[in-house]
This record gives structure tokens, C-alpha cells and sequence, in this order.
């Protein structure tokens, strides 16, 4: 039979461990094993020690109980402290202590893009790049005589005044106005020349400014593909199946092109093309219905450049022999062609740095 001094010693050894045991515990699992093997309600120690109770005398059988339930009462706040210090570690070490929890969704990087511009302006030269052109660039801040003067553009061509063309203020001998911000990319025909033996075929990608209000369709600096071809024997023949390629290669190889006269004073005969427009297919109105089609304002054609044959005063002054060389030129308007293809309205949008507008591409 156990006596009363032994179920307090007992008591109180089982008090020391149990919490000993409790701090030692690693997680729920643990702490429910503990529960269950001291707090139980059928066999855990202090239910088992109060069972051992039954046969002590009842003085022995009050300090013994008193004792018992202290215990008890201990173990039961000490649980609940454990569970609570148990909870708050997890957060701390996730937060505090920089713990990687790997199972938190990732937060992305933002990735930058490249502006839609750019990508069209890549698209296109991309284009071109298959059919043979090398990929040349050249100086926006331009001289009258490249930009003007060897393109056969006279002293009273339109291009020349000051409401188109941003003037730099810089003067020749002469006192004229003699640099500027290249109107077109076209200065580049000539520079291309006058270093390089036909056969050339080059194509010129840049920005190009012109001194105009904008609005909808036009911006004070664009950009431009400028194109070039000179060899002996080249024919418009060659320029029409290479421009209508390229309109192929970037609308789709469903796309019909149209030639018609235009003036330019560096090529002759000089054209703009169309491409039939890929929304309606060329009928002019949405299918199925008499609404006009708003991308080619029912005409069932887009103008996407201009082009034509080298004029052989333009060929002549970069010393080439007209009479041996022929070639053709165009450019294309980037902006437009983006435009086209995104269905966007408004030239603006491109660079008015909206993020919003950006992100889409
Ligand atoms: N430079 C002309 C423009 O800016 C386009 C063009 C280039 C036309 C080459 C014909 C040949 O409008």
C-alpha cells in the first residue's frame, strides 16, 4: 500500500518532469502526447494518482487531494502557456528572423519590355533582313546637304520650310542655316552611296523629326525604315515583288499591295503602296454588315509608304553611272505600321509613357 509522504513525493517528482518534458516539446504532435500522458481524463498520471487516493485515511486524503489538484491546475496553465509560446515562435522566426518560408507564393520581378515601337522597328528590318538588306544606321542631326540637297530636293521645296523642318542654330559661310534634325531617314540613300560600290542593299532604321502640331496621326519625331537597292538591271519589277514580300511577311501572306504615282523629287517614277486592308479583307465595311470598316475608312486599301525608282540625278550625284546602275528606294512610317497592326487610334500613346499603354505589348 503507498503511503501519503510517498504519493507527494511522486507528486512532486511528477510536477518537475512533466514540465521539464513540456518545454522539451517540438511541436502539436508532442504536445498532445503530453497531454494525453499526464492531463488524460482515464489514464493519464494524475487522474492514475488520484485513483492510488482511495484507500488513504481522509486527513491524508485532503492534503494528498489539495496537492493533486494544484498540481493539476500547474500542468493545465503551463500547457496553455506552451501552446500560446509555441504559436508566436512560429510567426517570429517567419517574420523576425528572416526564416525563408517556402511555401509563400514568389513575388515577381518586374520585367522590363521593349517599347512597341522598337519591336515593330524590329519586325520590319527583321523582314527585310531575310530578303538580303544589311541593317545601317545614321546621324538625326543632319546637314541640309544630305537631307535636302543631295535628294534633289531644290532651295523652294516645301520640305525646306521652317514649318516643317527643325533648323539647329548653326550657320554656313554664307550665313545660311546649314544643319538640322533630320526630316527623313532618306539622307541615308546618299551617305550609303557615296561609300559603297553597288551592288547595295540596305535597310536604315531611325527616329526623324519634323517641326508639326501633333495630333492623332502625327507626332513631331517618328520613326522611319528607310530601304535601298542599287545594281545593274534593277527593274520596278523588283522593287513591287520586294515591298509586296515585306508586306506579306508582316500583314500575312493573304495580303494584296497597290501601286500608285506619287512624287517624291529623289525617285522617278515615284509610287505610294497600299496593302488591301486585313480587318475587312479589302470590302470596305465590317463583315456581314454596312458599317464601314474604321481602319481603312472604307476604302478597302491602306497606304503604308512611299517608294519608287532612284532618280539618276540622285544616283549621278553620289557618283554612281546612272547609265549602268538602276535601284529603288522607299520608306516606311514605323508609327503607322504599329498602328495598323495593334489597332491603336492615336499616335500619342506612344510616347506619352503611360505604363498602362506599355504593359500591353
Ligand atoms: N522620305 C520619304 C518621306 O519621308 C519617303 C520615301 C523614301 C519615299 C524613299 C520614296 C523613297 O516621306
Amino acid at each position: 500500500m503507498t503511503t501519503a509522504p510517498e504519493i507527494l513525493g511522486t507528486l512532486h517528482n511528477l510536477k518537475t518532469v512533466a514540465v521539464a518534458e513540456l518545454d522539451a516539446v517540438k511541436d502539436a504532435d508532442g504536445i498532445e502526447a503530453w497531454r494525453i500522458a499526464y492531463l488524460g481524463r482515464k489514464e493519464g498520471r494524475i487522474t492514475m494518482i488520484m485513483k492510488g487516493m482511495a484507500a488513504l485515511d481522509s486527513d491524508s486524503k485532503r492534503t494528498v487531494g489539495a496537492m493533486a489538484n494544484d498540481v493539476k491546475a500547474l500542468l493545465e496553465s503551463q500547457l496553455e502557456a506552451r501552446i500560446e509560446e509555441m504559436k508566436s515562435a512560429q510567426f517570429t522566426h517567419a517574420s523576425q528572423e528572416g526564416r525563408l518560408d517556402v511555401t509563400l507564393p514568389g513575388r515577381r520581378p518586374a520585367l522590363g519590355r521593349l517599347h512597341p515601337i522598337t519591336q515593330t522597328l524590329r519586325e520590319i528590318t527583321n523582314a527585310f533582313g531575310t530578303m538580303g538588306f544589311q541593317i545601317v544606321e545614321g546621324p538625326e542631326v543632319e546637314t541640309d546637304h544630305y537631307n535636302f540637297e543631295m535628294l534633289n530636293i531644290p532651295k523652294d521645296h516645301p520640305a525646306r520650310d521652317m514649318f516643317d523642318t527643325l533648323w539647329l542654330d548653326h550657320t554656313n559661310a554664307d550665313g545660311e542655316q546649314d544643319m538640322l534634325l533630320r526630316t527623313h531617314t532618306s539622307p541615308m540613300q546618299a551617305r550609303v552611296m557615296e561609300n559603297t560600290k553597288p551592288p547595295v542593299r540596305v535597310v536604315v532604321p531611325g527616329r526623324v523629326y519634323r517641326y508639326e502640331a501633333t495630333d492623332a496621326t502625327h507626332e513631331w519625331h517618328f520613326a522611319q525604315v528607310e530601304g535601298l537597292a542599287v545594281d545593274e538591271g534593277i527593274t520596278f519589277a523588283n522593287l513591287k515583288g520586294t515591298l509586296y514580300e515585306f508586306a506579306r511577311l508582316v500583314f500575312g501572306p493573304e495580303r494584296r499591295v497597290r501601286f500608285r504615282c506619287d512624287f517624291f523629287p529623289f525617285v522617278e517614277p515615284g509610287v505610294d503602296m497600299s496593302i488591301d486592308c486585313f480587318n475587312c479583307d479589302g470590302a470596305g465595311n465590317v463583315k456581314g454588315s454596312d458599317d464601314m470598316c474604321r481602319i481603312c475608312r472604307g476604302s478597302g486599301w491602306i497606304e503604308i509608304m512611299g517608294a519608287g525608282m532612284v532618280h539618276p540625278r540622285v544616283l549621278e550625284m553620289s557618283n554612281i553611272d546612272p547609265s549602268v546602275y538602276t535601284g529603288f528606294a522607299f520608306g516606311v512610317g514605323v508609327e503607322r505600321i504599329a498602328m495598323l497592326k495593334h489597332g491603336i487610334d492615336d499616335i500619342r500613346y506612344f510616347y506619352g509613357n503611360d505604363a498602362r499603354f506599355l504593359r500591353q505589348f
